[in-house]
């Protein structure tokens, strides 16, 4: 009884969540509030993330140093939800795994929700690759000044409100993907954090990424690998 209830809140609070989307009404728009509001199976999430993304993204979903793959372990699961949209949508450029997000690869709602309720349960790096390290004290300054509201005083995010967990990421992931979002490249940016990424100058963020790479994740997020 109590998880019928909890489970009939989740799919209403889902649901809510999802208004502002679900104006435009497109099957992506549906396929992502469904994807939301299931029950994910993650044995076969993890079955489905075996075949599809560890080859890129590494079986623990730490990604690479290098920063050409994010690791992914320990993202929200609704974050994961919505770039499979976007990617699939066109909205970030990412040729590489634009054949795979395709229906015919990954499947339906279902098949979103499974992978991405797997991934948000692997633990994460405990070394992450950081930049060098000058000048943290400003960075962190920045980081509250700026990011903070947003994505939480230690990059954990917000699930709720589709705010992507930061904490812990590859350094030369992070600056590239700041780049993209102060040039305009990466098209599912939010607005508000586009306009504050586009005043700060190159140095400021190659001071965040390197601030954010190193703020510790939870110990009960983090592998003890
Ligand atoms: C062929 C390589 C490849 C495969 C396979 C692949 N990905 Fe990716 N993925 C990438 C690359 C490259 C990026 C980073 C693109 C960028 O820089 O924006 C990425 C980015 C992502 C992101 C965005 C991360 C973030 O923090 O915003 C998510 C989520 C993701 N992948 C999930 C998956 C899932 C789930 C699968 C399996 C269904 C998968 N990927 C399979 C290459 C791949
Ligand atoms: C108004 C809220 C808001 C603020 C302020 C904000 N962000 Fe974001 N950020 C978001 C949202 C929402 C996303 C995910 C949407 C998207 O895909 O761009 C995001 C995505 C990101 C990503 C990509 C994560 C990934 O895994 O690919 C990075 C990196 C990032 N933000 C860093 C920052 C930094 C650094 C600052 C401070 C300069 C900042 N953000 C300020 C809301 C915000």
């Amino acid at each position: 009884m109590h998880t019928q209830l909890a489970s009939i809140t989740c799919l209403l609070v889902s649901a809510a969540l999802f208004l502002p989307l679900a104006g435009a009404e497109t099957a992506l728009d549906r396929e992502l509030s469904q994807a939301m509001a299931l029950a994910p199976n993650i044995e076969n999430g993890k079955d489905l993330y075996g075949k599809l993304c560890a080859e890129c993204h590494g079986e623990d979903g730490w990604g690479s140093s290098g920063g050409e793959y994010p690791q992914l372990a320990g993202q929200h699961s609704s974050v994961i939800i919505k770039q499979l949209a976007d990617i699939r949508a066109g909205n970030r450029d990412n040729p590489k795994m634009f054949p795979i997000v395709e229906q015919s690869q990954i499947g339906g709602a279902q098949a979103i929700a499974d992978i991405a309720a797997y991934i948000s349960t692997l633990l994460m790096d405990s070394f992450p690759a950081a930049g060098d390290g000058d000048n943290l004290a400003k960075a962190e300054a920045l980081y509250i000044q700026s990011c903070s509201r947003c994505h939480g005083e230690q990059g954990e995010g917000d699930a709720g409100l589709h705010y992507p967990l930061i904490q812990g990421q590859h350094y030369e992931y992070l600056l590239r993907q700041l780049r993209w979002i102060r040039d305009g490249q990466r098209k599912n940016a939010n607005p508000q954090m586009a306009a504050l990424i586009r005043q700060l100058s190159d140095d400021d963020l190659k001071l965040l990424a390197d601030y954010v790479s190193r703020i510790e994740p939870p110990a009960d997020k983090l592998s003890d690998k």
